[in-house]
């Protein structure tokens, strides 16, 4: 075998609960997070040397040196077995990139399980998933798939069951936010509000039980009722214009709508796949639609 291509599925946190701030910088997270329709794919070719290169959407926003995920994720591999990572990897990319959309997330993912089946390795799921929770919080969930409640920083992950489709729009931003960033103005907003933002100051986030229950019922009319997103706030805090967008979705027929993760993606709950297509033509705009719940990391034929 000398290439191996694997698609990789977007996520959306249909529940971000967020703890304090902890002694190392990351916050608590009751996180359940549901992976979505929109991929990117991530080609794994032998080489002589360590090379990266992207097309599709954004591309220029995407680092193409030892900072890009999915390098980070092949020379972790390869230093684990104790090899060299040569390998020429090609991201061919749909999610958006700094949308909250855990895009470069996918991309690490993608290029383990690419770069462990091109270097016949045949590490097993939680040597994966292991390796997936060193190279950042979402990223064991790119590799899981379907839906999932994650605590810790969002790495520790239990499946959670979903009984039937569900269907989103996506407005995607021009322009990313970063993830830190909003962390921090989350933090922020909580000190400016009288409270602290430590793990002391800010109850521990929980998942609502609620939630859970309409994944399992397949009932878009009851999730929509419970879509919580704690950053939501700090996102729109730091870029207005993002609450006349969510606004914008729900009078354009979405059950509810959200910022996705640390956004600027909004994400919309539409009733079913019809509305959906529906909704994404009123707003225009590129406007995505995709269903839920999609297939984790997966190595194509
Ligand atoms: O884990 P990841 O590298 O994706 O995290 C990016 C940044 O997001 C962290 O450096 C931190 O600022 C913030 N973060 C956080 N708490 C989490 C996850 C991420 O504060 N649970």
């Amino acid at each position: 075998m000398n290439a191996v291509t694997v698609r990789v599925p977007a996520k959306v946190n249909v529940q971000l609960a967020v703890g304090g701030r902890r002694p190392d910088g990351f916050h608590d997270l009751a996180s359940v997070f549901l992976a979505v329709g929109l991929y990117d794919r991530v080609t794994a070719t032998a080489a002589g040397e360590l090379r990266v290169t992207a097309e599709g959407r954004d591309v220029a926003g995407i680092p193409l040196d030892g900072s890009n995920l999915a390098v980070r994720a092949a020379v972790a591999l390869a230093a684990r077995h104790g090899i060299e990572p040569k390998v020429r990897l090609h991201i061919e990319k749909d999610i958006p990139v700094a949308g909250g959309m855990a895009g470069g997330s996918a991309d690490a993912a993608g290029a383990l399980l690419a770069c462990d089946a091109l270097w016949g390795l045949g590490s097993s799921r939680d040597e994966l998933l292991a390796l997936c929770a060193e190279l950042g919080s979402d990223v064991p969930f790119s590799l899981l798939g379907g839906a999932a409640l994650g605590v810790g920083r969002g790495e520790v992950l239990t499946g959670l069951e979903v009984g039937g489709a569900f269907h989103w729009v996506f407005a995607v931003a021009d322009a990313g936010l970063s993830t830190p960033a909003v962390y921090a103005e989350c933090d922020r907003l909580r000190r400016a509000a009288g409270g602290g933002d430590s793990v002391s100051d800010v109850p521990e986030p929980v998942v609502d039980p609620a939630l859970v229950a309409a994944l399992r019922d397949g009932d878009p009319y009851a999730l929509a009722g419970v879509l919580a997103n704690d950053l939501q706030a700090a996102a729109v805090s730091l870029r207005p214009g993002l609450a006349a967008t969510l606004a914008s979705g729900r009078e354009a027929g979405a059950l509810a709508s959200l910022v996705s993760g640390s956004g600027p993606t909004c994400a919309f709950l539409a009733p079913d796949a019809d509305s959906a297509g529906k909704i994404a033509a009123t707003l225009g705009g590129g406007a995505r639609v995709a269903p839920s719940p999609a297939p984790g990391a997966t190595l194509l034929p």
